[in-house]
């Protein structure tokens, strides 16, 4: 087997790192030659499906899965002028990220401190300060309470009391991070170790965005994102779709902490043993997934990177969000854009919308039937299995 070292080879620019490339593509081709799935499981698992259905158990997840770990707010281009604001997607969770006059970027829970209306609704165009539009209280980009109205209404009220929240934000590699905790702080190094080094060779601050989707899906926000970490359903749920794109279900998987890498070898992917190593490029032979803990699945095609992310509302109902990120060089013109129009309907709506969600909407909907009290994953399952025991760990784990 070929190892890096052996090869003289300049990293490419916009890919992740050359070696780690080259791992995944070894793994992927030692899988191809045994025709065997990666085993991630030494025996099979029993999930119990109450995981799906018991409000006490979304009720923990919400107090600690939700509130640790720092969330992609979006994509820089969304906000790269003074005044540009980003909003959440999530009502039990709104923030407002604003690039403020300096260039900064500022994160604030999007609540008023008067009696909590949100203070951006969305229309405006851009921001130079916030102004609730319940009473028109006023503040500056940095979350000062600048201005009451009627004040004399509220004598002695002490103005640095009723600043809004702020949230931590970090802008890495074309990312928006916040965290939803506000006081705590954003370590991306330790949160993603060397899943950020790859995220950060993607080029994604050279991307633009195409189009983002919400809307709420009638299932469970895990049994949503389970649908992304096996390969074992790919050539019987997707036989006429995603099947004809990918060789066999051949998956290499990488964990770091709670975060999953996927790689799925491409119908292409036998080439890669006639093609010179340093030539090697992952995503000329096969797409890459993250599992961002807890709730980002972040997709790396050839041509676009999708990033899909799952709220919950109730045990059985999610908001989902799908953003589509392109390199404008790539799809110009109006035959480029009718192309890019083409991947993101195929993706979304047929794909992920129509096949793998309509099954995870069957599923939620037949929990109650009790047919079954556990679901059984196979050793090919064992990142679902992994995924469950992240969650438990976190929900169990007391807050310090
Ligand atoms: S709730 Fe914002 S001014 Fe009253
Ligand atoms: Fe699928």
């Amino acid at each position: 087997m070929l190892t890096f070292s052996e090869v003289g080879h300049e990293q490419e620019e916009n890919a992740m790192r050359y070696e780690t490339q080259v791992d995944i593509l070894q793994t992927l081709i030692t899988l191809h030659q045994q025709q065997r799935d990666q085993k991630m499981l030494g025996e099979v698992v029993k999930v119990p499906v109450s995981h799906y259905t018991d409000s006490d158990i979304l009720a923990q997840e919400m107090s600690t899965v939700f509130r640790r770990y720092p969330i992609i707010a979006g994509h820089v281009s969304s906000v790269s002028r003074p005044g540009d604001y980003l909003l959440s997607d999530w009502g039990k969770f709104p923030y407002v990220v604003v690039r403020d006059q300096t260039g900064e970027l500022r994160a604030f829970l999007n609540i008023c401190r008067h009696r909590g209306a949100r203070v951006v609704s969305g229309n405006e165009k851009c921001l130079k300060v916030f102004v609730c539009p319940f009473h028109g209280w006023v503040y500056d980009l940095d979350g000062s309470l600048k201005h009451v109205t009627k004040a004399y209404n509220f004598p002695e009220l002490d103005f640095r009391q009723y600043n809004l929240m702020e949230l931590p934000v970090v802008e890495r590699g074309g990312l928006i991070w916040i965290h939803p905790t506000p006081g705590s702080s954003i370590d991306l190094d330790a949160y993603l170790g060397p899943i950020g080094d790859d995220l950060d060779h993607f080029g994604i601050n050279e991307l633009v965005r195409y189009r983002k989707t919400k809307v709420v899906k009638h299932a469970n926000w895990k049994l949503l994102i389970m649908t992304y970490l096996e390969g074992y359903h790919v050539p019987y749920l997707h036989r006429h779709t995603l099947s004809k794109s990918f060789h066999k279900g051949i998956i290499a998987h990488y964990e770091y902490g709670p975060h999953i890498r996927l790689a799925a070898a491409r119908t292409n992917f036998p080439d890669v043993l006639r093609t010179a190593i340093h030539n090697w490029s992952i995503l000329s032979f096969a797409s890459v997934y993250y599992l961002l803990f807890p709730n980002t699945f972040f997709i790396m095609h050839p041509d676009y990177v999708s990033i899909n992310t799952f709220y919950p509302e109730d045990t059985d109902r999610t908001i989902w969000t799908h953003e589509m990120l392109y390199r404008e060089s790539d799809f110009q013109d109006e035959k480029g854009q009718k192309a890019l129009a083409n991947r993101f309907s195929y993706t979304n709506d047929t794909v992920f919308d129509q096949e793998d969600f309509a099954v995870a909407e069957h599923v939620q909907a037949g929990l109650s039937s009790g047919a079954n009290e556990f679901h059984t994953l196979g050793l090919n399952e064992g990142l679902l299995a992994m995924f469950e025991r992240s969650i438990d760990d976190v929900r169990s784990r007391v807050e310090g």
